[in-house]
């Protein structure tokens, strides 16, 4: 099942996500429903707030690029398994910084650059309930730290500059209306 997915000014993006305490069938299908609605969007991250859930859920694929492969080469871990599930995902540790124009599927017409982790170090649960820890590096730790940004109810217009919000601004202020 597709989900809609809810943009900017909408209360729900705000929410905190509450703990997975098992994942059980009903976990897995929201997982494959984040999926399809993901990929539906053509977006590489989807977290459950997003869709108008609260559970600490985010799902992430990061696909080569249609024309190439300017994603692939942006980091090497050919381990890491795509698409990835992260139940109750925590953020261990963040090392250096880049920035990145980011895009989100809740800001849809808005890129912006945001200052992100280089790397980062993710525990999570996956579908088979089992604890994993993953070290991310480049694009896949800045959609990791974005993605994760979302379970805190944390957007990426708290994370753009000043100069940012006020290029943005009337597009922003579009995005308000739209939910009101
Ligand atoms: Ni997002």
């Amino acid at each position: 099942m597709k989900y809609e997915v809810l943009t900017y000014g909408n209360g729900a993006l705000r929410t905190k996500s509450k703990t997975v305490e098992v994942v059980d069938e009903d976990i897995k299908a929201l997982a494959l429903d984040m999926l399809e609605t993901m990929y539906a969007a053509a977006g590489v991250g989807l977290a459950a707030e997003q869709v108008g859930r609260d559970e600490a859920i985010f799902v992430v694929d990061i696909l080569p690029a249609p024309d190439g492969h300017q994603y692939r080469e942006r980091f090497t871990e050919d381990e890491i398994k795509m698409p990835l599930v992260a139940i109750n995902p925590e953020i261990k540790e963040r090392s250096g910084e880049c920035i990145y124009k980011e895009g989100c599927l809740s800001f849809p017409g808005i890129t912006a650059n945001v200052t992100r982790p280089e790397s980062v170090v993710l525990e999570y649960t996956d579908l088979e309930g089992k604890r994993q820890t993953l070290q991310l590096q480049g694009l896949l730790a800045e959609a990791i730290d974005h993605e994760n940004d979302h379970l805190d109810g944390v957007l990426i217009v708290d994370r753009m500059s000043a100069v940012q919000k006020v290029m943005h601004k009337s597009k922003l202020k579009k995005l308000m209306r739209m939910n009101k």
